[in-house]
């Protein structure tokens, strides 16, 4: 059955070209993850904040040195991009990117976390501002998504100070170690449209 509108973006709109680094402020950039990075991933998935709301945890060195490799296959393969947000001696300092990218629909999910030590300084807001500025200007996506637990209160601030406003709850949707969880809605659209509260 043939499809009635043609993708938003074609094939080969991302994995074509190089993961960009990206400028955040002065003293942060976004860069692609490399294997050398395995350490820092494997003592950032140490924090019990980030283990509870990416419901996962990472186990020993070899699994950290996944962790940094799966990314540059799922750039090219157009499906999910990360970016390690890295200080001025380059050294990383949390994850920002995006989740089930769909090229036919021009949308994707972001995710980010950020080491315990960086926290408080506004550094997933910027990081996450550089990383939609560049999905809409450069990459032509049209919508991105923002999910966090309701009980995540620290995520509720940085989508909203990001212009992610929300759009809804979606209850009870995903599971977490202590059970299911409702998720916030958050979006953000290139056109700047902005959603009614629900
Ligand atoms: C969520 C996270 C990325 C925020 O990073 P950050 O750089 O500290 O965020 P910012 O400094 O931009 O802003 C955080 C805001 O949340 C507030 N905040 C921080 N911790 C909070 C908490 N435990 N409860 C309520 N608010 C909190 C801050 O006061 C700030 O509010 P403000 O905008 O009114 O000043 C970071 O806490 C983190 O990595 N957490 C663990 C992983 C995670 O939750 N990832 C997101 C999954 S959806």
């Amino acid at each position: 059955m043939p499809l009635l509108v043609a993708p938003a973006l074609p094939a080969g709109s991302l994995g074509a070209q190089e993961q960009p680094h990206l400028p955040v402020r002065p003293g942060l950039t976004l860069r692609p993850w490399r294997d050398d990075d395995a350490t820092a991933v494997r003592v950032a998935f140490d924090c019990p904040a980030i283990q509870r709301w990416h419901v996962r945890r990472l186990d020993g060195d070899d699994e950290a040195r996944a962790w940094t490799a799966q990314w540059a296959g799922r750039w090219r393969a157009e499906t999910a991009a990360s970016w390690a947000i890295v200080d001025a001696d380059d050294r990383p300092v949390g994850q920002v990117g995006l989740r089930d990218v769909l090229l036919t629909e021009a949308s994707a999910q972001v995710s980010y976390w950020l080491v315990p030590a960086a926290r408080g300084r506004g550094i997933a807001t910027d990081a996450l501002g550089a990383v939609t500025r560049w999905s809409f200007t450069r990459a032509g996506l049209h919508r991105l998504a923002l999910e966090h637990s309701t009980a995540n209160a620290a995520s509720c601030r940085v989508a909203t100070r990001a212009g992610f406003t929300v759009e809804g709850v979606l209850r009870e949707s995903v599971r977490h170690a202590d059970g299911w969880h409702d998720m916030h809605l958050h979006a953000r659209l290139a056109t700047g449209s902005v959603a009614h509260t629900p």
